[in-house]
């Protein structure tokens, strides 16, 4: 085959003029009438072929909002629906969207999930770039993308990819998974091009003890390169059809979607198929690769997420990987929210939807249920994918054989409908659906609950509304963070949406039937607050007089905890009008949250909770602007060094928007810094305190120990990601939050009342120096400051203590204004400082006593919680003030 068969993007091969795909019309549901399940219609060229041919793409391009990121060179179609922010991708089309493209998706609507940046391959590039096919084989060899598509015979045939978290927001609204939001979209059908699998292990020969094909992307992410792994023997059966794939739809990849050749696993979870491919690793056992064993699994219920952080072995179980889909279906008839007449000319209304099943296996049944499941009725199904098993011999499209006729499997979703007469409808409370595979395995009706919230198939459910002369439907969720659905409405009622009913209350039989929602999850509203709140009304709680803010779709009002909040009355204000609900979960424990009742004031309504979510994508940002942090938005900065300074410790220094610009961190505060778990997606969010000094221009330095994990301890969870995050990458800013700032002059504002000292005593640990560092300066670098300070820092080892160099040179300098005690709880012999644990006797000796004769004294403390407690006690015995005593 000529290597000019690679398509250029967006010039299609074939269908040159656009495909006529079947619509259903939004405009005409009142009444009803449209046409049934979709299939695109042929070109002229195609005139022969019998079998679908994809919608025609349309033109796109890069989205303002990829511009600051690296997937600035990928465009994309502005209809996708962006499911965690804006980078990496991860997105979904309206199911209404996907299901009218038809039985093929566009690559313009095809979901995508990215686990990181998009690697660059030029066009130009293309036929250059190389895989290796190595691990235990025979004959090791590399590849270009070249010869992929000379030496090797090609195929082309249908396939549907699903993400393994299709329909997650569901499990996420019984309880909070690892996980972020997908709808029902989060699938996708495409006719793909390239080799078998098979052939190239044929060539390359795999020896006896091989079991595994472990496959890896040229993404570089937090924890190295995406990979994952698939039997070996699947790989070698040609009715598996797992193929490298260098076509999607007829045309050379697109960026998000693996440019320029990938693996694609029919009937498997779309994460097996790895984009990007550079390597193919036979091997003994399963990949031992990061993505591999956190990511992609069904954990058992019981695993909450906060346990399932301590258990490694677990997590590396390999029954609890998922390799083939699970039954699943979904209705996209009604839409969410559609209104059908009652008075109408309709009589009957055509319910329908997607199905899809795994491992190659065939839905033989959908079923429908008006009576909650007492009686069913069958839909009929459409498999358009049988339509290419009948296509002549020696077929061929995009370069590839369309032989699908001796395959018994079955790789692609199916549609199905059922007419149900409009009276019907109106006496009944809501439509219900299940699946079933010719394994006879059917969608159960209850969730499977898990920590990564993945494979959720359970009946899916439309609620039906009489309002006035129509009805209303409504779908179980809307995806992202986007309100609307059944089960959000239900829970917010204070319904038990896991009680088996739906949420709906049966007297005796829930008692029965009740499914224990795993674990009781803390309520942070209160049951007897009714008043629902508009976005106006929150819009005025916008600064500092009375600020509410939002979680979870709740309005709280922060006015009565600005003096007590631990990060100071700051962090109320930065949230003032916002929808915080990812860094109020990220931040707080589960006391904080259960004191959340008593601020508790209200409900924002329908219209603002879409508006906010909207506002939450983060805003276009004004690059130019002189100061950097802001305290209602996260900012962007670039990752551009790590250096180490221990053998656990790291200067990470982040680049700045441009030379000029400031942090804009009062002395004494902190800065929130936001990553993301690198394969759920969640958020981590932790207070900071940079060491570059405040007045410093273009950059940012934070020193950070990292906790790594080890064989007894989880690893620190903030430090862990940042030390993962490959130079070149963004990190998220926001700030300045911090109930204590340095004025200067021995000027306090401590939640925002201000105080004079005369002297600190200053007590640190660890990486707790930070705060503490930067009020010394701030004091020293002023000559006719006279605060006296006493600089307490306990450590382990040498080793550990952090900013040693610049604590001593500052003391030197400071004319006697301040003192430094180090001491080590583990000290070498030739350690001449202090031994021993900052305990009572330490305090009592260096610290002091409280101020005396008009004197101002205070004492500052950061370091780990031990240490905050015992400096309490302690201080408190030494009979110094409870104000007096800050903890940062
Ligand atoms: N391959 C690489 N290299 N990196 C990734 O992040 N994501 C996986 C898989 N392959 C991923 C990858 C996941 S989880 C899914 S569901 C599919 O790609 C999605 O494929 P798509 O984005 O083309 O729809």
């Amino acid at each position: 085959m000529a290597v000019e068969n690679v398509a250029p993007r967006y010039i299609p091969t074939a269908p040159p003029s656009p495909p006529e795909t079947a619509k259903h019309s939004q405009a005409t549901s009142l009444t009803g009438e449209r046409q049934s399940a979709p299939l695109a219609l042929h070109s002229k060229k195609n005139l022969l072929k019998s079998y679908p041919l994809p919608p025609q793409n349309g033109i796109k391009s890069v989205q303002p909002q990829d511009f600051k990121t690296p997937d600035s060179h990928v465009e994309r179609d502005p209809r996708l629906i962006r499911l965690t922010g804006v980078h990496p991708l991860n997105c979904e089309a309206p199911l209404t969207d996907l299901y009218n493209e038809g039985f093929l998706t566009s690559e313009d609507l095809h979901f995508v999930r990215n686990h990181g940046h998009v690697p660059v391959c030029e066009d130009e590039e293309v036929l250059d770039w190389t895989f290796s096919v190595e691990g235990m084989v025979q004959r090791p060899f590399t590849l270009s993308v070249r010869d992929l598509i000379e030496r090797y015979e090609q195929a082309t045939y249908p396939v549907t990819l699903v993400c393994a978290g299709n329909r997650r927001k569901e499990q996420n609204i019984v309880r909070k998974s690892k996980g972020f939001s997908w709808g029902p979209a989060g699938l996708s059908t495409a006719l793909w091009t390239g080799v078998p699998i098979a052939d190239l292990l044929a060539q390359a020969k795999p020896i006896r003890g091989a079991r595994y094909v472990c496959f890896e992307g040229a993404d570089k992410l937090p924890n190295g390169h995406y990979g994952t792994s698939v039997k070996l023997n699947w790989c070698l059966n040609a009715d598996k059809g797992i193929m490298v794939a260098h076509r999607m739809n007829g045309h050379a990849l697109h960026p998000d979607h693996g440019k320029p050749v990938r693996i694609i696993i029919p009937g498997q979870i779309g994460g097996r198929s790895v984009k990007w491919l550079r390597r193919i690793i036979v091997t003994k056992e399963p990949s031992d690769n990061w993505y591999h064993i956190y990511d992609n699994r069904v954990l058992p219920t019981m695993i909450t997420p906060e346990a399932s952080a301590d258990l490694p072995n677990t997590w590396k179980d390999e029954n609890y990987a998922i390799y083939d889909l699970n039954t699943n279906s979904a209705i996209c008839y009604p839409q969410h929210d559609e209104m059908v007449a009652l008075d109408g000319n309709q009589k009957t209304y055509k319910v329908c939807g997607y199905a899809y099943s795994g491992g190659g296996k065939r839905i033989t049944r959908l079923e429908v249920t008006l009576d909650k499941g007492r009686s069913w009725r069958l839909a009929s199904i459409n498999y358009p994918e049988d339509q290419y098993r009948n296509a002549p011999d020696g077929d061929e499209l995009y370069g590839g054989k369309m032989d699908m006729w001796w395959r018994e499997t079955c790789f692609c979703w199916c549609f199905w409908e059922l007419d149900v007469p409009i009276t019907q409808l109106a006496d009944a409370s809501d439509i219900m659906i299940r699946a079933m595979d010719e394994g006879l395995m059917a969608q159960p009706r209850d969730m499977y609950w898990s920590v990564l919230g993945m494979m959720n198939n359970p009946w899916y459910r439309l609620v039906i509304h009489k309002e006035d002369r129509f009805l209303r439907f409504e779908h179980p969720t809307q995806p992202a963070l986007m309100p609307g659905g059944w089960m959000e409405r239900v829970k917010n009622a204070g319904g038990n949406i896991a009680n088996g009913f739906w949420g709906e209350s049966t007297g005796q039989a829930e008692e029965a039937m009740e499914i224990k929602t795993p674990e009781e999850q803390i309520s942070m509203t209160n049951s007897k607050v009714r008043r629902t709140i508009t976005l106006a009304e929150l819009e005025q709680h916008g600064g500092e007089e009375e600020p509410w803010f939002v979680v979870e779709g709740e309005v709280y009002d922060g006015t009565p905890y600005l003096d007590d909040h631990p990060g100071g009355a700051t962090s109320i204000f930065a949230a003032a009008a916002t929808d915080c609900t990812e860094e109020f979960l990220a931040i707080h424990s589960e006391n904080a949250k259960a004191m959340m009742p008593d601020y508790h004031i209200g409900t924002l309504d329908k219209l603002a909770r879409s508006a906010l979510a909207a506002k939450s994508v983060d805003a276009e940002k004004d690059v130019t602007r002189s100061i950097f942090l802001q305290p209602k938005l996260w900012s962007k900065a670039l990752l551009s060094s790590k250096v180490d300074v221990s053998s656990d410790s790291k200067i990470f220094t982040f680049t700045l928007d441009h030379k000029e610009q400031v942090l804009g961190l009062p002395v004494g505060q902190h800065v929130l810094m936001r990553l993301r778990d690198p394969a759920t997606r969640e958020a981590i969010i932790r207070a900071y305190t940079p060491i570059s000094q405040s007045d410093a221009k273009g950059t940012l330095d934070f020193v950070v120990k990292i906790y790594r994990p080890t064989s007894t301890q989880s690893g620190g969870k903030m430090t862990v990601a940042l030390d993962s995050i490959p130079v070149g990458h963004f990190v998220d800013f926001k700030g300045p939050v911090g109930k204590f700032e340095y004025a200067g002059d021995g000027l306090c504002r401590i939640s925002g009342k201000t105080r004079y000292v005369d002297r600190f005593i200053m007590i640190c640990a660890g990486s707790g120096v930070t705060p503490i560092l930067t009020v010394l300066r701030a004091v020293i670098d002023k000559e006719d400051d006279t605060t006296e300070c006493t600089v307490l820092n306990g450590n382990r080892t040498e080793e550990d203590i952090l900013c040693r160099q610049e604590l001593e040179t500052l003391v030197k300098g400071s004319n006697g204004r301040a003192r430094l005690m180090h001491t080590l709880s583990r000290p070498s012999h030739s350690w001449k400082g202090g031994r021993g644990r900052m305990d009572r006797t330490f305090f009592q000796k260096y610290a002091g006593g409280p101020g005396t004769n008009g004197e101002s004294a205070m004492v500052l403390v950061c370091g780990p919680k031990a240490l905050e407690d015992a400096v309490r006690d302690i201080f408190t015995d030494m009979r110094w003030d409870e104000e007096d005593v800050l903890f940062f």
